[in-house]
């Protein structure tokens, strides 16, 4: 497994960003470095609410409760996930959807 993972944002100019592999991408991404807005960053608020384009297949599966917030900010929960509860293991392209 690569050190760092590439975390690239689909419909955003921000550039790339590498990351710590297995890192929380909430602790990882900061105001300067982040397209990605967070709340809570405790997967309760919904706030930073991803698509995943590519990269999915190497995260963990996405937990009971945090699907049940997903389910109630997105209408279709394909490769969705919340920004907050991701800790990267490869490299991922995302689109941060935020709340509807
Ligand atoms: S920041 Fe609140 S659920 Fe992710």
């Amino acid at each position: 497994m690569a050190a760092n993972s590439k975390i690239t944002f689909v419909n955003s100019q921000h550039a790339p960003v590498e990351v710590a592999c297995e890192q929380n991408l909430s602790e990882s991404l900061n105001s300067s470095n982040s397209p990605v807005l967070f709340g809570c960053r405790t997967g309760v608020c919904g706030a930073c609410v991803v698509k995943i384009h590519s990269g999915i297949e190497q995260l963990d599966k996405m937990s009971a409760a945090d699907e049940e917030v997903v389910l109630v900010m997105v209408d279709d929960p394909t490769a969705v996930r919340l920004g907050c509860q991701l800790y990267p293991k490869g490299d991922l392209e995302i689109e941060f959807v935020g709340k509807k």
